[in-house]
């Protein structure tokens, strides 16, 4: 993961812009209506946050993460667009305390993969929406399915050293085997939970020197570079600057990607 409120290149916005084909299809799956109140689980910067709550005109939306620094650009991001209907605030979706039955709606972009006890973690989020109330969260499916993950490991670990490369750091894929995930949120409290194919490209920037710089910010990359010594941590870095640099396009840096978006309701 990286963090979402770390700095990055002027001219590429970070995870919003890594994400705007996918921000897109969760915004049509989320279809957010005039009078919701809207739980942004993870909400990082708050871009997520923010669409719901221009929708939400008569409603509102909140987000919540445990990161201060997003919280705080999120903040900075709200104002400056004079959104009224939207609050964030620093908090542990898994254990805050939430208005009981409140939302009728909360959403996720890639920011509930990082429970340490999912079960209780969902079961608190449910608590949070009125009874009906819907869940849609993108996660990631499994890293083999994520081009971009297979290239950073692979790069990373060097020629025949895949498999042992394991991931440092929290796991981006925790929620990403359906049958598991129906279980959580079945032990949550919640029913009816679907899961729909999303196949959009992630954009690393506009160039590769733009696309390295973020994808040394990832933990995964920053934890394994830290863990080699010199020599090799400039043989990974010059193995992963070819594999953007193979990804190079017209239109910038781009891998192929394979999410889910996952609907459920509070029973
Ligand atoms: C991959 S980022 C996604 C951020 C945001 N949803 C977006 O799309 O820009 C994951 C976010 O989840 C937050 N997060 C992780 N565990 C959390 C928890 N238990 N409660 C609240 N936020 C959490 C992280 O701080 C991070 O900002």
């Amino acid at each position: 993961m990286r963090h979402p409120a770390s700095e990055h290149t002027p001219g590429f916005d970070g995870y919003d812009a890594e994400l705007r084909r996918h921000g897109e299809v969760l915004r049509r799956a989320c279809g957010v209506r005039l009078h919701d109140h809207v739980l942004d689980i993870g909400c990082g910067t708050g871009q997520t946050t923010r669409e719901s709550a221009r929708t939400a005109r008569a409603g509102g939306a909140l987000g919540v993460d445990v990161s201060a620094s997003a919280v705080e650009r999120a903040r900075e991001l709200a104002r400056a667009e004079g959104l009224h209907n939207v609050t964030f605030e620093r908090a542990d979706a898994q254990a805050h305390r939430f208005p009981q039955e409140h939302f009728d709606l909360a959403v996720s972009r890639f920011g509930t993969m990082f429970f340490d006890d999912p079960v209780a973690a969902f079961a608190n989020i449910g608590r949070a929406l009125r009874p009906g109330g819907r869940l849609v969260m993108m996660v990631w499916q499994h890293g083999e399915h994520n081009e971009w993950d297979v290239a950073i490991r692979r790069s990373l670990a060097g020629p025949g050293e895949f498999a042992t490369a394991a991931s440092a750091g929290p796991d981006p894929f925790s929620l990403a085997d359906p049958p598991a995930v129906k279980r959580i949120l079945d032990a949550a409290g919640f029913a009816d939970s679907a899961f729909t194919d999303v196949h959009e490209p992630v954009y690393y920037g506009p160039d590769v020197a733009t696309a390295l710089d973020w994808v040394r910010g990832f933990t995964c990359t920053g934890e394994t570079l830290k863990r080699l010594d010199p020599p090799a941590a400039a043989s990974a870095l010059g193995r992963l600057r070819e594999s953007l640099s193979a990804h190079l396009t017209d239109d910038g840096v781009w891998f192929d990607s394979r999410a889910w978006i996952v609907t459920a309701r509070r029973r």
